[in-house]
């Protein structure tokens, strides 16, 4: 049964999820606070980079079914289903999750409810937000009891985002037992009918479950990074090969080779500021003492970064003075436009306040690199960022990067360095052009 669907926040969660609803046919109202970026939306433009997005959007658009607006009263005569798809930040200062966004959907929306409709959260949000916001939903809407909250957590990948929408992994549904929250499951049963038709598994738990179930599976990705990232350091002092160490370990199915990855570590809108949230969260129901461990994930991964600021220094001789560096990569990750809190920006920040001239290469995340590192130079391409090169970085493992011939590379740099950030290039394959190859926890 298609349903009448509106989506607050359109930024790359917001902005998938409803042109994907649409796409299975519901009708959907995307609804943000940024005019700008409706704009564009509306015009079937999309204001990031997301592979297939744009194609889902514009059909969708064309075909009538996806309309944006800024109006919540437009939103709220329209829609029986609500998604919260709004930013859950890091407080600024503080390791907790700013949640004034989620509330401020709530606080507009519920006094606007004057029929019975489900709202399902999908923003990552610390345990314990779902219940005080279906509290104050029921308290504000006017008809009371009748309008239900129920936590329906994200997990897509930026990069996958149309594939994880359509086609996810599992969909989780956190539900207030006591009351209607059979009425929420009933409503996402219809509006994830065609995933439930595929045999995607459905799982139904309380509300405090669903958000757990997010924030612990950040949790596990980022641990299983910095747990490969720490063995990276021995195998540096050791002389061992990580990426085989992980071939190797990869292969036992409890332990799998996903996310076993060494290099300059994660980063991104999610992973960091997730966890901390997690240690914020922990803390304040005083089950800290647990999360001892999640903040040494995040020690190890910032230390990631240090380290191979001191690799491409020691490299550049000892000193950056007078160092040309060329950075390939300022997406926190291949395949999107995304920097906040990126890896590859934060080295090129670092090596540049440390003396040397940085040039930045991204196929995709120039703009915003731009914009959040507005003094690093932005080269046109990857050969006019390594024009005059002392070292060239490889910190985002973008396929354009991993297929790089070194002998094209070789005719423009001035020394041929090449530091593998994210072991992702074929070090005999440098080697054998004259290059002096570097990566992370490999020899
Ligand atoms: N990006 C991902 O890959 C991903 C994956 C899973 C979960 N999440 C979670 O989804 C949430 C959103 O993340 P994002 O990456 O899409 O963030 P984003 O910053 O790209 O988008 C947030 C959007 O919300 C809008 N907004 C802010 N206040 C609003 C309001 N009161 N009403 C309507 N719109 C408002 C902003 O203008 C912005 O467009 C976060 O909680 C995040 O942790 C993100």
């Amino acid at each position: 049964m298609n349903r009448r669907i509106a989506v607050f926040g359109t930024g790359y969660l917001g902005a998938t999820h409803a042109a994907c609803m649409a796409d299975l046919g519901h009708d959907v109202l995307g609804v943000d606070v940024d005019e700008g970026k409706l704009a564009k939306l509306a015009a079937g433009e999309l204001p990031f980079y997301e592979p297939g997005l744009p194609e889902v959007l514009r059909r969708n658009i064309d075909a009538g079914r996806l309309r944006f607006t800024t109006s919540y009263q437009d939103a709220a005569e329209f829609a029986d289903v609500h998604f919260i798809a709004v930013g859950t930040p890091q407080k600024r200062g503080e390791l907790a999750a700013d949640l004034r966004y989620v509330d401020a959907v709530i606080e507009t929306l519920a006094p606007m409810l004057v029929r019975p409709a489900i709202i399902f959260g999908k923003s990552t949000v610390p345990a314990g937000t779902a219940a005080r916001l279906r509290k104050r939903l029921r308290a504000l809407s006017p008809v009371g009891d009748r309008v239900e909250l129920a936590w329906n957590p994200e997990f897509l990948r930026e990069g996958f985002a149309v594939q994880d929408t359509l086609h996810p992994d599992r969909i989780v549904l956190g539900v207030d037992p006591t009351t209607s929250g059979g009425e929420a499951e009933t409503a996402a049963r219809e509006v994830y009918a065609a995933q439930l038709g595929e045999g995607i598994p459905f799982l139904v738990t309380d509300l405090a479950t669903s958000e757990l179930v997010k924030t612990a599976a950040n949790a596990f990705l980022a641990t299983k990074i910095s747990f490969i990232n720490a063995i990276a350091e021995v195998c540096e002092a050791t002389g061992a090969d990580v990426t085989q160490l992980a071939d190797a370990i990869g292969h036992d199915a409890r332990i799998g080779r996903r996310f076993l990855n060494a290099g300059i570590g994660f980063g991104g809108g999610c992973l960091p500021k997730d966890i901390r949230a997690f240690i914020a969260m922990a803390g304040e129901l005083g089950a800290g003492q647990a999360f001892g461990l999640l903040r040494e994930v995040d020690t190890i991964n910032m230390r990631r970064r240090n380290k191979m600021v001191e690799l491409a220094r020691e490299v550049a001789g000892g000193s950056f003075i007078g160092a040309r560096v060329a950075v390939l990569g300022a997406a926190f990750k291949p395949e999107s436009d995304d920097v906040r809190d990126s890896p590859a920006l934060n080295i090129s920040g670092q090596i540049q306040l440390q003396g040397a001239a940085v040039s930045v290469f991204d196929p995709e995340a120039m703009q915003n690199a731009r914009e959040v590192f507005p003094t690093l130079h932005y080269a046109s391409d990857v050969q006019a960022a390594c024009v005059g090169a002392d070292v060239v970085m490889v910190l985002t493992e973008w396929r354009h990067f991993v297929d790089l011939d070194p002998n094209d590379l070789a005719a423009v740099v001035r020394q041929r360095i090449m530091i593998d950030g994210r072991n992702c290039l074929d070090p005999r394959r440098w080697r054998d052009a004259g290059w002096i190859y570097r990566g992370i926890g490999r020899p």
